[in-house]
């Protein structure tokens, strides 16, 4: 098996990660497109477009409820532990991430871009106001959120009364361009990227990461299936990465 080149690594080495639901997947958080996929059960036009929202808010609302209590309920994984510790030893630092699950920031990751948006967020359909949604859909804090009921469907905005909707980029939904100039801005001078977890369909994650490969990083990914951008990378690793981050970790800190 073609080893990773830890020589490549540097003190002062620019280190992107690209992360997605995969990285989650043995923190008990199912996929998208894999066995037991969340998208298995519904079509993504019946749940995370805005359509869909306005079409049934509360089916919306209830499967979002749902998925928020799975990913408060669950832990990150040593894999996200690994990410976070690399972080602290790379000045050079950031990770984008398709995730939504806030267990990156749990494990204790600090320079994160979540592209696709947090579902412990509610954004207010009026004045964009952005409030914490608790991990159960049974009231935590009666100040945080009003009548959050799973009958209910969404909440609405204590600041002026319009309903919330998850603060998640939904499919047909544009990306903040501020935020993909940064990402883009970082990524072009990145000496290495690893990309984790991710089956490479979302064309904007998938065009980051080839701007860092692009640019001659030298690229990483680990993911026990080929993904879309198996064969873009230098290494690929048929690997969980809950197993095998804490181990390349381990030969990253020896090497440098
Ligand atoms: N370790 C690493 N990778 C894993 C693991 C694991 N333990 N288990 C599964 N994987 C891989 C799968 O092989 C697959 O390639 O994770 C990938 C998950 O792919 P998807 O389910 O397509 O998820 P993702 O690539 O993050 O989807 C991107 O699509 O639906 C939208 O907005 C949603 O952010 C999501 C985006």
């Amino acid at each position: 098996m073609v080893a990773i080149k830890y020589e490549k690594f540097k003190p002062n080495s620019r280190i992107a990660v690209l992360t997605g639901a995969g990285i989650s997947a043995e923190s008990g958080i199912p996929t998208f497109r894999g066995e037991g996929g969340l998208w298995r059960n519904f079509s993504f036009e019946e749940l995370a477009t805005p359509a869909a929202f306005q079409k049934d808010p509360v089916l919306v609302w209830e499967w979002y409820n749902m998925r928020r209590d799975i990913c408060g309920q669950s832990e990150p994984n040593p894999g996200h532990e690994a990410i976070a510790e690399l972080e602290s030893i790379f000045s050079e630092f950031h990770l984008f991430t398709q995730n939504v699950d806030n267990l990156h920031a749990r494990a204790g990751s600090k320079k994160i871009t979540e592209l696709h948006g947090n579902i412990f967020i509610g954004r207010c359909l009026g004045c964009n106001k952005l409030t914490p949604l608790p991990i159960s859909n049974k009231i935590s804090n009666k100040n945080s959120i009003q009548n959050l009921n799973e009958n209910e469907g969404p909440p609405i905005c204590d600041g002026c009364s319009n309903m919330l909707r998850p603060h998640i980029l939904w499919f047909g939904e544009s990306y903040d361009t501020q935020m993909l100039d940064q990402a883009a801005e970082f990524l072009s001078k990145s000496d290495i990227i690893f990309v984790i977890g991710t089956s490479g369909n979302v064309s904007v994650p998938v065009q980051l990461a080839n701007l860092a490969i692009n640019n001659g990083a030298y690229s990483i990914e680990i993911n026990p299936e080929p993904s879309s951008l198996s064969k873009r990378v230098d290494i690929s690793i048929r690997a969980k990465s809950g197993e095998a981050l804490p181990e390349i970790l381990k030969k990253i800190k020896s090497s440098i």
